[in-house]
Order: C-alpha cells, then sequence, then structure tokens
C-alpha cells in the first residue's frame, strides 16, 4: 500500500510539473468531486472505502485513459502521453492491490 500511496504522490507532482509547463497551478481548474464525495460516503466502513475508491473509482479512471490518451495525441501533447502511459500502467496494479485488500478483508 505504500508503493502505491508513492506513485500516487508521484502521479500529482508529474501533473503539476506538466501543467505548470502550460502556467496552469493547482486548482485554476474546475474539477469534478467524486474522488472527494466517495472518500466521505465510504467513512463507516473499510471494504467499502477499498470497494469504492481503490476498485470503482481507480477503474473509472483507467477507463477514461484511452480516450484521454487518443485527445493528448491530437494536441501532440508528447509529454502529457508519457506521463499518462506511465500513470495508466500504475493504475492498474493499484486496482490489483485494491482487490487483494478486498479479498482479505471479506475473508
Ligand atoms: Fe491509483
Amino acid at each position: 500500500m505504500l508503493e502505491v500511496s508513492s506513485q500516487e504522490s508521484d502521479h500529482f507532482q508529474l501533473l503539476l510539473q506538466r501543467l505548470g509547463k502550460d502556467g496552469v497551478n493547482y486548482g485554476d481548474i474546475p474539477v469534478h468531486s467524486a474522488l472527494v464525495d466517495n472518500v466521505k460516503r465510504s467513512m463507516d466502513h473499510l471494504d467499502k472505502r477499498i470497494a469504492v475508491i481503490s476498485i470503482i473509482q481507480e477503474g473509472k479512471g483507467v477507463d477514461a485513459g484511452e480516450r484521454l490518451m487518443i485527445k493528448l495525441q491530437s494536441f501532440q501533447d508528447k509529454q502529457g502521453g508519457i506521463i499518462l502511459k506511465k500513470i495508466l500502467d500504475e493504475e492498474v496494479d493499484h486496482i490489483r492491490v485494491g482487490y487483494k485488500w478486498f479479498k482479505k478483508i471479506c475473508e
């Protein structure tokens, strides 16, 4: 789980640096609040938290990855594509880790 946390921190830093090259800072762009909303909704049970965040939320991100990759390619954003590929590859492992812990807790 520590590796997942470390990678999430790396993802945040990579995206922050990439956006910074276009003069965009954290908080400049409005985004959805699904992650925060789902964290609040799953505060009462660890199994619910892992299912909702580590499996469903992470899975939705990976599912959206291909569409985002196509968009980045249309903008010829090579660096953005490299960052996104790294993130998507690592997110698949995050889902795997979440599923492993979900199964363990349910047992
Ligand atoms: Fe993740």
